[in-house]
């Protein structure tokens, strides 16, 4: 079988994703242990951006600009560098910043680049649990961790009654309101909610059925893009909530077989 120019691409763009996932996770991981940093707030008062989401992002940055300076980058804090090369970069160098900032596990550093069909390559790293979710479009999804490297697979699950759903919640307190009035009208149809405060790592929880959904409205590209892929990979279903595509604005990402019913509760309880 003859390996083609988009996949030694995809291979390569992996490579860089998945090593400086692991390379800013780190850094930001030991340098939390002395604190959280100098701490600004961006959209709302509490949107907060620390130090080290910029320190993250700055090495991301810098890094992809020397392996490939033709390619087009955005990051979450401000990077919006136009490519020549047809492949872009979505960067998040903290998600679940509010996680990062009391102390609390399951933030995560979340890379994707896509060419113009699409993702093509993502890394998600979440440092407190040292694993590492990566994908590469077409060729599925994996975790590696303290137990070794294996496939991701979305749950079976089926019935909302017995699903145990993620979602999020925004920054600015109107729309949490309404995020929340509408979590209150579903949660007696499903098992329970989670809320874990970082968007890529409840898509990567979904990926490994450690959830059977993940719903969210008002996200921004680089929370999506990589944790997306990533999930798509490892058999979920994924769209907005009326079964159109996935898009930062309207998220649903479930197990195959509860997406529509998932759906329908969702688009009931709005
Ligand atoms: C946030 C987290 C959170 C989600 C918010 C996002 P940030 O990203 O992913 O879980 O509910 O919508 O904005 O600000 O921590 O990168
Ligand atoms: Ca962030």
């Amino acid at each position: 079988m003859s390996i083609s120019p988009t996949d030694v691409l995809a291979s390569e763009l992996s490579a860089i994703a998945n090593s400086l996932a692991v390379r800013a996770g780190v850094l930001i991981s030991e340098a939390r242990q002395s604190g959280a940093g100098l701490v600004d707030t961006k959209s709302t008062a509490t949107d907060m951006v620390t130090e080290y989401d910029r320190a993250s992002e700055r090495l991301i940055v810098d890094a992809i600009r020397a392996a490939r300076p033709g390619d087009a980058i955005i990051g979450e804090e401000g990077t919006a560098d136009t490519g020549t090369s047809g492949v872009s970069w979505l960067i998040d160098p903290i998600d679940g910043t509010t996680n990062f900032l009391f102390g609390l596990p399951g933030w995560a550093v979340s890379i994707a680049a896509a060419d113009a069909a699409g993702t093509v390559a993502a890394a998600v790293y979440v440092p407190s649990a040292q694993e590492m979710f990566t994908a590469i479009r077409g060729a599925g999804a994996i975790i590696e961790d303290r137990f070794g490297r294996r496939p991701l697979r979305a749950s079976s699950a089926t019935d909302p009654a017995g699903a145990l759903v993620a979602t999020g919640f925004g920054y600015d307190p109107i729309r949490r309101t309404e995020q929340a009035t509408r979590v209150a009208r579903l949660i007696h149809a499903v098992r329970d909610i989670r809320r874990l405060g970082a968007a890529s790592v409840d898509l990567c929880h979904t990926a490994a059925g450690r959830v059977d959904a993940y719903f969210e409205e008002g996200l921004g590209p680089w929370d999506l893009a990589a944790g997306e892929l990533i999930a798509r990979e490892a058999g979920c279903r994924s769209g907005d909530f009326a079964g159109g595509p996935a898009r930062p604005a309207e998220v649903l990402v479930a197990a195959p077989g509860l997406f529509d019913a998932l759906a329908s509760l969702v688009r009931n309880a709005s």
